[in-house]
């Protein structure tokens, strides 16, 4: 009954963490939920692919498109491009897209157009800021996708507002703190990942207190005025406590091009190549204020109760602030200063853990898709 696969799609490094529990509790599924999991080849280096995927323990892709690094439009298209035959191919029940990247755009609109239906994972959440090429990615997704599962009430009045109707919303849970969840306990001590790549006194640092920074949104790296500005509120965290800083490949290239790699160091900035799954639970799990841009450490850090100061204006994931431990901060030097000095003298912003955030989300969505795709229709 059950032949036809639900074609799952990763692309980029978040997906990994989100996919992993899903793939997992479809095989865990009674009975299995037959899928296909195919990999866009957005993200290829080894440090933001196949680390994850070994860490996270998700099997080997049935396929990898290969689509690498491009413009925003060369890319989407090659993935599209790409996606078509094996969508022919594999004459999926539905195609399951996770989070906002453009591989999650581009393989959701193929699919939509050859009346496949589109279940996308972790939908509704807006930052309302459309310079941002995610949320475009998240609202054309949305508006094309059959079944939409949420991670948190904002979700749903935001989907309302673009007209999607209230039946195909399914508030699950969060996947992403599944997969934290599941492997906090395997999580690599911090003293481990810093002699690992390197790092000087990795003992003493990490049993100390540190900041934890990872930042990559095109709008703080691309540019050499807000790199700048990033550069300095890391300089002066450093002089408070020692931060350590993986840096994305995006990252990392722009840093050398403005020749501030060295100087950064040289300020007590210990930079890290791009870090596995266990290593960041780790880094994260220990530290005293998480500094980012990422939507998934924003979660996370709710998730483990660790202060979090977003180096953003807005977020698509307002329940971290409302009831995470993350603050909105910006490139805004004093006030970053500021939080460290509180965070530092009274431990910082406590939070709760929110409404489904409970380990069980993709277990949910296992279910949701197997009564309404395989059990309804053989019925
Ligand atoms: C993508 C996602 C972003 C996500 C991020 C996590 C989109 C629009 N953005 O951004 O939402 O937060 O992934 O990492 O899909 N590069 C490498 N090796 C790699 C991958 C990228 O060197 O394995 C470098 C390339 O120079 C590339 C640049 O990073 O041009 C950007 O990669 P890209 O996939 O376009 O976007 P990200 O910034 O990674």
């Amino acid at each position: 009954m059950a032949s036809s696969p639900v074609l799952c799609i990763v692309g980029a490094r978040p997906n990994f963490m989100k996919i992993a529990p899903i793939v997992r509790a479809f095989e865990q599924h009674n009975p299995p939920i037959p899928y296909r999991l195919i990999h866009t080849g957005q993200h290829y280096d080894v440090r933001m692919s196949e680390q994850l995927f070994a860490d996270l323990g998700i099997p080997a892709p049935h396929l990898n498109l290969e689509v690498h690094s491009g413009s925003h439009a060369q890319q989407t298209a090659a993935v599209m491009a790409r996606i078509e035959p094996v969508i022919d191919e594999s004459q999926p029940s539905c195609i399951l897209v996770v989070g906002d990247v453009n591989s999650t755009l581009a393989c959701a609109l193929v699919a939509s157009k050859k009346g496949v239906p589109v279940v996308h994972v972790e939908a509704g959440l807006r930052s309302y800021d459309r310079a941002m090429p995610e949320e475009i990615n998240r609202v054309l997704t949305d508006a094309i996708s059959d079944v939409l599962f949420t991670t948190e009430a904002s979700a749903l009045p935001n989907l309302q507002r673009e007209g999607i109707a209230e039946d195909k919303v399914i508030f699950v849970g969060n996947v992403m703190i599944d997969s934290v969840l599941q492997n906090r306990e395997h999580a690599l001590a911090p003293q481990a990942t810093l002699a690992a790549h390197g790092v000087a006194d990795a003992a003493s640092l990490a049993q100390g207190r540190y900041a934890l920074a990872t930042l990559h949104r095109p709008s703080n790296v691309d540019e050499e005025q807000p790199l700048r500005q990033v550069f300095d509120i890391l300089c002066d965290t450093a002089q408070k406590l020692p931060v350590i800083f993986p840096a994305h490949p995006r990252t990392h290239k722009k840093l050398e091009s403005f020749g501030w790699l060295t100087s950064l160091q040289e300020n007590h900035v210990h930079l890290l190549p791009p870090v596995g799954y266990l290593e960041i639970l780790g880094l994260m799990q220990h530290a005293t204020v998480v500094l980012t841009d990422s939507g998934g450490l924003q979660e996370e850090t709710t998730a483990l109760g660790v202060p979090c100061l977003t180096v953003r204006e807005n977020t698509e994931r307002p329940i971290t602030i409302e009831q995470g431990t993350n603050v909105l901060v910006g490139r805004d030097r004093s006030l970053i200063a500021q939080h460290i000095a509180e965070i530092l003298s009274h431990g910082g912003k406590r939070g709760r853990i929110p409404a489904l955030w409970d380990g069980r989300a993709a277990e949910r969505i296992a279910d949701h898709l197997w009564r309404t795709l395989y059990a309804e229709r053989a019925a």
